[in-house]
């Protein structure tokens, strides 16, 4: 059996440090907020480049209080893209803002500029560029085009810790970036985690605020607050894991490497900018006849997923957004053909020449794969 991913082995890689991390919180009782989260905050902070770190309890409470914090609300626009989780979306509803939806360049799946740029209106406030599997956004365009418009830039950097573009880290450019530390992200707490980078101190403040009920001191609360705080034991675990975290992000890029030579002319492999530093959060590769490749793939016991198989504007959920089928094609084909293959950074080169030796199978038998490669 190959997992898609595998916690159990990274835990036993660092559990002597992390269970005495986890007794060391036990020991001083300071189980929400306190000197282990404010520590790793500042960690973090440096880490992606940014100057301030504020944790909260989840990534999704990271862009709803990025939003709060820009005074988004009812009224306004924010823009971001279909082919993501869920949550990016979500996070814009609970402001009362509208989301609205632009599509994604099929080459890297992140936000198209063209398109984010043709559905500003006058009352967008803000854009959130998801940087989808590991690779950041295209963020100069995207930077200029909302400099122009007045707009704030918010990325979605969940699923990219320590990804850069043109040398740059996700989240030290935008106004603020919001990361998830749920345990299957490249930096996973053993619980849920979310953390906010910026380098304005106002939005610092707000968020500060917002995620422990808008209170300045205790019981003076000045802003509609909400329980968003990041626990104790999560601040301690992922202090702890965050020293692994290059090596661990190498260690991904080395086996994308194997895949990327093994599946060379076989399937699309993943397309990387030469000036990202992608972090493989998802090795994503694209095939016309997903299902049959999936049941051949489980029945070999390898893992395998598809994020996403529904793109946000054809989600009942999000009916309400008044899109229909056909309105985004790249986030479409996307949805239909994306297959995620096993990636963790104790993934072998034995597993990955496994994972390849069945796909080039299946693509023997598949002439819709010489299309797809054309
Ligand atoms: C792109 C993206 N945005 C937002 C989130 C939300 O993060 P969380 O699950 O920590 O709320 C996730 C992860 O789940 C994600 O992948």
């Amino acid at each position: 059996m190959i997992p898609f991913v595998d916690l159990k082995a990274q835990y036993a890689s660092v559990r002597e440090e992390v269970n005495a991390a986890i007794q060391g919180v036990l020991d001083s009782c300071q189980f929400t907020l306190g000197s282990e989260v404010v520590a790793f905050e500042k960690e973090f902070a440096a880490y992606s480049g940014a100057q301030l770190g504020i944790g909260v309890n989840t990534g999704t409470s990271a862009l709803h209080l990025a939003l709060l914090a820009a005074d988004i609300g009812p009224g306004d626009e924010v823009i971001t893209v279909p082919f993501t989780f869920v949550a990016s979306v979500a996070a814009i509803h609970y402001t009362g803002a509208t989301p609205v939806l632009v599509d994604i360049d099929p080459k890297t799946f992140t936000m198209d500029p063209q398109a984010f740029e043709a559905a500003i209106t006058p009352r967008t406030r803000a854009v959130i560029p998801v940087h989808l599997y590991g690779q950041m956004a295209d963020m100069d365009p995207i930077l200029a085009i909302a400099r122009k418009h007045k707009l704030v830039v918010i990325e979605d950097a969940c699923q990219a810790h320590g990804a850069e573009y043109k040398g740059r880290r996700a989240g030290s450019l935008g106004d603020m970036g919001c990361f998830s530390f749920y345990p299957g992200k490249n930096l996973g707490a053993y619980g849920e985690g979310g953390l906010v980078t910026t380098a304005n101190e106002e939005y610092a403040r707000k968020i500060r605020m917002l995620r422990d009920w808008g209170a300045e001191k205790k019981y003076q609360h000045v802003l509609k607050g909400f329980n968003f705080r990041l626990e104790g034991i999560q601040g301690a675990v992922l202090r702890v894991k965050l020293k692994y975290l290059d090596k661990w992000t190498e260690a991904r890029r080395v086996a994308a490497g194997h895949y990327n030579r093994l599946l060379a002319g076989v399937v699309p492999t993943p397309h990387a900018e030469p000036h990202n530093r992608h972090v493989y959060h998802i090795y994503a590769i694209r095939t016309a006849h997903r299902a049959a490749w999936q049941d051949s793939l489980n029945a070999r016991g390898i893992q395998n997923g598809i994020h996403y198989p529904i793109p946000v504007h054809l989600l009942p959920a999000y009916a309400d957004l008044g899109y229909s089928q056909g309105q985004f094609p790249h986030s479409e084909s996307a949805a239909n053909e994306e297959l995620s293959l096993p990636m963790f950074p104790e993934l072998t080169l034995a597993q990955c020449e496994e994972v390849a030796a069945a796909i080039r199978s299946l693509a023997s038998q598949d002439p819709s794969v010489a299309a797809l490669r054309a």
